[in-house]
């Protein structure tokens, strides 16, 4: 089987009837962000399966707009917290928190490779992307201060990252919840967060369910909130192409909010930049400090078309891949929190390098894209389609035949994002 065959059978393994779970067992649900990389590498070969992909996961929007983190499709003993957990009422069941907001890129991206025939498909999701969009504001950031906020460390999709640190020490570890981890069972505890780390992420589960998932109670009681360098980076770039798709399919009025929108998010998130460290850094909310720890979030301002820094970030990647450290680690490997095989807090995952690239081309950076390119396509040429990598020993960790792994390897072996 080719490499394209390979990565092409791990989407139609993982695909559960219109959606496609992360990996079997370890994920049996469809994931939001997940989900958004999938279509990418749906349309690569079956544009149909990529448009359903999003229709799936639009299937969990909430009334207010919400897109949340997971979709519980079916039923399944395989993961925890499950439907029961959350206490969320809407059909099908969902978790009640959001997940960084690719969706409207992957809109964009899935309708101008699949061109006219999809036309018709990008129109009916198009009001569903502003809606969510709008809930971002209105649930987040209702100030209208450019900065979204984040309450809860799976929210970024980066659960453990040691930039979460300092700021969950204000979350109690006591929760009412049971906790019956399913992780665990199925990968090496060693690859996964620690238990402290769950019990703070239940404890915020608990106290949220208890509001009735009230966004405007959550934003005020939650002890965790953090404006996070790469959910609003990743919001910023999906606002611009919102605008692209409200260009095609929008009002006047859209376009004004949406560009009044990316206007002032341009400035809030050049404002995440710290001298001192020479990176974008994640902003705690109840503290007001910066949260001095650079991690491959730190990259995403790029890819949210800020390339200022462009040059400065890109010398740092050659700097380790100089040490022969693979791209991009998701914690800076010579910081002491850096594990380089403990999920967010060291190995390199493809959708990371993926946004990191093509930032960096579109800011001119050609040859570090390259190098972040050829270092993914390495990664997994070497230890298969693995959900992250060890970037010292490059060893494929995590959960295997990874869909959004294989969905990454799609693009970037047609040169998407090199
Ligand atoms: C998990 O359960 O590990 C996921 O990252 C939550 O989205």
């Amino acid at each position: 089987m080719s490499r394209i065959e390979a990565a092409r059978a791990i989407l139609a393994a993982n695909d559960r009837g219109g959606y496609t779970v992360p990996t079997d067992r370890l994920y049996p649900f469809q994931w939001n962000w997940d989900s958004a990389f999938v279509a990418m590498g749906w349309v690569t070969f079956d544009a149909e399966r990529a448009w359903r992909e999003i229709e799936r996961l639009l299937e969990g929007q909430w009334q207010d707009g919400l897109v949340p983190q997971i979709v519980f499709h079916a039923p399944s003993d395989d993961y925890f917290p499950g439907p029961d957990i959350w206490g969320v009422t809407h059909k099908p069941p969902t978790s009640g928190i959001p997940q960084p907001p690719v969706l409207a890129t992957a809109v964009r991206f899935v309708l101008e490779r699949h061109g006219a025939a999809g036309v018709e498909r990008a129109r009916a999701i198009y009001p569903r992307l502003v809606l969510n969009h709008l809930w971002w504001q209105r649930a987040r950031d209702p100030e209208a201060t450019g900065l979204a906020a984040t309450l809860h460390p799976w929210e970024t999709g980066m659960d453990n990252s040691p930039a979460w640190d300092a700021a969950l020490e204000r979350v109690p570890t006591k929760t009412r919840t049971e906790i019956r981890r399913r992780d665990t069972g199925h990968i090496d505890p060693a690859f996964r967060p620690r238990g402290i780390e769950y019990q703070r992420f239940v404890h915020l589960v608990d106290l949220f369910r208890e509001t009735g998932w009230n966004a405007r109670r959550m934003l005020d009681i939650s002890p965790f909130k953090v404006a996070d360098v790469g959910t609003n980076a990743i919001l910023l770039r999906a606002e611009r192409d919102l605008l692209a798709l409200a260009e095609q399919f929008g009002s006047t009025a859209e376009r004004a909010a949406i560009s009044e929108r990316i206007a002032r998010k341009e400035i809030v998130l050049a404002g995440l930049w710290d001298d001192a460290l020479g990176h974008y850094l994640s902003r705690d909310l109840i503290g007001g400090n910066l949260i001095p720890v650079r991690t491959s979030a730190g990259f995403l301002p790029i890819f949210a078309g800020l390339h200022e820094r462009a040059r400065e970030l890109a010398a740092r990647l050659e700097g380790w891949r100089a040490r022969n450290i693979a791209l991009v680690p998701s914690t800076d490997p010579d910081a002491a929190s850096f594990e380089p095989q403990r999920y967010w807090r060291g190995p390199v995952w493809a959708v990371v390098n993926w946004m990191i690239a093509r930032g960096l081309r579109e800011a001119g950076e050609e040859a570090t894209a390259a190098s972040v390119s050829a270092d993914t396509r390495r990664l997994v040429g070497e230890a298969g389609f693995s959900e992250y990598f060890n970037p010292m020993d490059r060893a494929g960790i995590g959960g295997e035949t990874f869909s959004w792994t294989a969905a990454i390897d799609l693009l970037l072996g047609e040169g998407e994002g090199r």
